[in-house]
């Protein structure tokens, strides 16, 4: 694969309250390391991914204080009280030499799956335009549910994805629309939601659905399990 590097903004500054257990749920181990280890290594292989910014809780004690993965540096900066709010904390962390109109990814420190085909394809196809982001068209049938977990009624399934990362965007642009966001009060989610409020039509390229964010404490066993077999 040919083509510049990028680099990619890793928001790992949560608490994992819904994964439960004594440490964060990016510190605990899966296959003897860490959650945040197996992600970092999944992006750092990666020929067209030449930097990792993380970002960290301002009282981390556990980061294992990486400065290189695979030859690619790892910087870390302080992230916030909600995710958008680490992201933004990361990309204004970025080396000055990243310009505005670069390209920049995010990956969730929680997404230890992701495929390398996928993160190329994401590239090779968000490049062309304004960026993207991975997800996979919704499988299941979807209902709308009732304050008292009745279905109020069957929504259609149509024309709805499931948004995953990496998502990339251009340094500036992402930059300027999570301040944006912010600043009109709109909590957003991910980062194309930033840019959609800008105006921008974010590309869905369609990836694997076993790049699953590790949640809850049964997604260990699982991200094990899909760890093991999902390299390509
Ligand atoms: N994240 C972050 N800063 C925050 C909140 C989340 O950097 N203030 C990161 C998490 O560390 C994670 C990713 O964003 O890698 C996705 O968030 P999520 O899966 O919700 O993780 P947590 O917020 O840690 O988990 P929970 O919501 O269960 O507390
Ligand atoms: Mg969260």
């Amino acid at each position: 694969m040919t083509g510049t590097t990028l680099w990619c903004v890793v928001p790992a500054a949560g608490r994992g309250v819904r994964a439960g257990g004594d440490l964060p749920k990016q510190y605990q181990l899966l296959a003897g390391r860490s959650l945040i280890e197996h992600t970092l290594e999944r992006l750092a292989v990666h020929p067209r991914i030449g930097g990792l910014l993380v970002t960290l809780a301002a009282d981390d004690r556990h980061w294992p204080g990486l400065h290189d993965v695979r030859g690619k540096p790892v910087l870390t900066a302080i992230g916030g009280a909600q995710r958008s709010e680490s992201v933004l904390a990361g990309l204004d962390a970025l080396p000055e030499r990243v310009g505005s109109e670069e390209f920049v990814l995010v990956h969730d420190a929680a997404r230890p799956c992701v495929r390398p085909n996928d993160i190329g394809r994401l590239i090779e196809q968000g490049t062309q335009g304004d960026g993207g982001l991975l997800g996979a068209p919704l499988r299941d049938t979807l209902k709308h549910a009732d304050g008292d977990g009745r279905v109020e009624r069957t929504e259609s399934r149509e024309s709805r994805w499931r948004a995953f990362t990496p998502q990339m965007f251009r340094r500036g642009p992402l930059a300027a629309a999570l301040r944006e966001a912010n600043r009109q009060g709109v909590a957003v989610s991910d980062e194309a939601m930033a840019m959609e409020l800008a105006g921008f039509s974010p590309l869905l390229v369609e990836g694997a659905e076993d790049n699953i964010k590790v949640t809850t404490a049964a997604d260990f066993a699982l991200a094990e399990f899909l760890l093991a077999r999902t390299s390509s």
